[in-house]
């Protein structure tokens, strides 16, 4: 075969596959049997082993995945993806459509409900109807490129059908695992005694994060599309967006409807109160939007919201159980938190066996006993709340619950401080779950970044007797983990060099990664940037901690107490020949160039690789002033995590050059 011949051979069978999956997925139907529908695949997937300059992003082999992502790419958002106002009132559905027409002169305002989807946000890019890329919701403004894994989706479509798209466009959807599928898995999870998978919100979240594809491939995730964005799409209201989604192969959920009025509004919220739980997936409520788009453009936004929607939930759902028993789990810090171990009730699709009672404060306020029967509550929160006791069912049976005095891991006798609500393990340097809590927090993304090392392994090297603290993870040899199950040669080197390579990390992350009490990210940074270095912030009195900026009597006082705990100075003096960043790096012998001169800068949010003082003062070295309010005169903004959106917006308006954390760090090295 010719290229020119097996390129038009490609393309058609491409076509064909679309279609036929494209019946399957979202008609139902079955044209040709599975058998002939393999035969097609695979002769496309000959084709394109032959012919790999064929082999096309969006072809239907791709579904399948294959793709091995170990850190997603962070994509700043081309238009921010703002949540909706939130209520539970048809007050405020009222207060609603009154704002509404109070901007707007029109006597009918037209609204289209839909069902508000409990899924994960996803923004996908189209380019001459190819998919190219999708995009995490993330904090709104930039989200983890999750191209390879949303590819899977099968009703998504990866090439669009019709004509007539925008050459360039994005649609906005909710990702989902119908219900279905999250019960068939939790089915096989139990089969094979792995543990079971909370609720298919979350497992959906989980697996669009997976870095390997293929797995994402068999998760079967499912995909509703309800908005398109784009810069002159000639598209004028939400209806109409919502029949071209479909007409170009997109999936959406004909649930919606179009009301003119309150009344029109309030019957579908009554309509599908009920009517809902037998739809293919979880939804909390309604979402009711302005259709026209030149009224959503006239209505604009507040900081958070769009003025022209609301999101109406539903009232949490509840239900009553029986309470079978406490038990005690032991955190990082060594408070004890009393889990209520219920009988089992299905609550809002799934089924809810344990629920936090925070601590012997709570147990006292619900006045609760061992076999009372409780009232439990699911809101937005995937953890059950107990709401109160049922006082009138309560019998002879019922017993006290006296809070346990020694801790459940242990068996060291429990302390409760003056004024605290927590009881705590005093034992931090020999109880098993306050160890490996310790360990995880170390290693986490903001401390030490050591993505190798998972819960699992943690427990398999302290089991091992290999980790006892995180200075001990720096002395880990080839050998002690080739001995771990499931360790091979190439995980172990990855392992040993992802904690290797911990070692850069600035001052400021290993502070917060030694989990000093009230010691977050941010005051971490802050007395990084304060003190320089660990010796000083060791020998600092009460009154220097607490002259530094922001921090307070409690951060003080916990900070002392570390300090004088001499197994945490062995620990810090083991970290220290370990090689770890103990103090703020400052380049001495600076032969930086002045590249960024007369440059304006604003640094917004939390970065990776650098603490924010540190990435000004590299600015300053490098020639740049740094600003600290987004105007005209700025040339850069730099954005790292949690930017407050109001400074992205009128960056966005002012046409200023966003950069993230990688693009400034490529900046540097030019
Ligand atoms: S429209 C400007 N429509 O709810 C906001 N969102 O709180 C545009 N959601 O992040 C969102 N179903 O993940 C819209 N039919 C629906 C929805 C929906 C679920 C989610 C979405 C969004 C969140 C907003």
């Amino acid at each position: 075969m010719d290229k020119k011949q097996a390129h038009r051979e490609v393309l058609e069978l491409i076509d064909k596959i679309n279609y036929y999956n494209d019946k399957y997925y979202q008609e139902d139907v079955s044209e040709i049997s599975d058998y002939e529908f393999d035969q097609i695949l695979e002769k496309l997937n000959r084709l394109e082993a032959e012919f790999p300059e064929y082999k096309y992003a969006y072809s239907p082999t791709q579904r399948v995945g294959g793709t091995v992502t170990k850190n997603f790419e962070t994509v700043y958002h081309k238009f921010p993806m703002l949540s909706l106002a939130n209520t539970y009132s048809e007050d405020d559905i009222r207060e609603f459509d009154k704002r509404i027409h109070k901007m707007i002169d029109d006597d009918v305002v037209e609204y289209i409900c839909e069902l508000k989807f409990d899924g994960i946000a996803i923004s996908i890019m189209y380019e001459k109807g190819i998919l190219t890329q999708a995009v995490t919701r993330g904090d709104g403004e930039k989200g983890d490129d999750v191209t390879a894994n949303v590819r899977t989706i099968r009703n998504l479509p990866v090439k669009l059908k019709g004509s007539g798209y925008p050459d360039l466009f994005e649609v906005r959807g909710e990702v989902f695992m119908p219900r279905k599928v999250f019960d068939q898995l939790n089915l096989e999870r139990k089969k094979n005694d792995e543990p079971l998978l909370a609720n298919p919100r979350n497992t959906a979240s989980g697996t669009l994060k997976m870095q390997d594809s293929s797995i994402v491939a068999k998760r079967k995730l499912d995909c509703y599309l309800y908005g398109l964005l784009g810069e002159n799409i000639g598209i004028e209201t939400h209806l109409e967006a919502l029949a071209k989604l479909s007409e170009w192969g997109f999936k959406t959920s004909k649930t919606y409807s179009k009301c003119k009025d309150l009344a029109k509004i309030f019957e579908f919220i009554g309509d599908w109160e009920f009517k809902r739980n037998d739809l293919p997936l979880d939804t909390d409520g309604i979402v009711i939007k302005v259709n026209r788009y030149d009224l959503q453009k006239k209505l604009g936004f507040t900081s958070k919201f769009p003025r022209w929607a609301i999101a109406y939930k539903y009232k949490a759902q509840n239900a009553i159980t029986k309470l079978n028993g406490i038990t005690y789990q032991v955190g990082r810090t060594g408070s004890i938190t009393p889990v209520a171990q219920l009988e089992p009730v299905v609550l809002a699709g799934t089924t809810v066996k344990r629920a936090s009672l925070h601590n012997a404060n709570e147990i006292e306020r619900l006045d609760i006993r061992i076999g009372d029967h409780v009232f439990i509550e699911k809101g937005g929160e995937i953890i059950p709340k107990i709401t109160g006791v049922d006082y009138t069912k309560r019998g002879n049976d019922t017993t006290n619950i006296d809070f346990i005095t020694n801790c459940p891991e242990c068996g060291t006798t429990l302390i409760r401080l003056e004024g605290e609500a927590n009881h705590y393990c005093p034992n931090n340097e020999n109880c098993p779950p306050q160890i490996l809590g310790k360990i995880e927090h170390f290693i986490q993304r903001n401390a030490m970044d050591i993505n190798s090392l998972g819960e699992k392994t943690i427990s398999a090297l302290y089991n091992n007797g290999l980790v006892k603290n995180v200075a001990d993870l720096y002395s880990l040899f080839e050998e002690d983990i080739l001995k771990l199950e499931g360790f091979k040669a190439l995980s172990t080197r990855n392992l040993l060099d992802g904690i290797e390579n911990s070692k850069t990390r600035p001052f400021e992350n290993v502070l917060f990664g030694l989990g000093i009490r009230y010691v977050g990210r941010t005051v971490a940074e802050r007395l990084a940037y304060h003190f320089k270095d660990i010796d000083q912030i060791k020998e600092a009195s009460f009154e220097s901690l607490i002259s530094a900026p922001e921090i307070g009597q409690k951060i003080a006082e916990s900070i002392i107490e570390f300090f004088n705990k001499p197994e945490n100075i062995k620990l810090i003096e083991n970290l220290r020949k370990q090689g770890l960043n103990l103090h703020v790096e400052e380049n001495e012998d600076d032969d930086t160039g002045r590249s960024f001169q007369g440059k304006g800068f604003v640094v917004s949010g939390v970065f990776q690789n650098f603490g924010r003082e540190e990435l000004k003062t590299l600015i300053k070295k490098h020639g740049g002033k740094v600003l600290s309010s987004v105007s005209g005169k700025l040339d850069f903004l730099i954005a790292g995590e949690k930017m407050g959106p109001s400074k992205l917006k009128k960056a966005t308006e002012l046409g200023i050059k966003i950069v993230s954390e990688a693009e400034f760090m490529e900046m540097l090295k030019e």
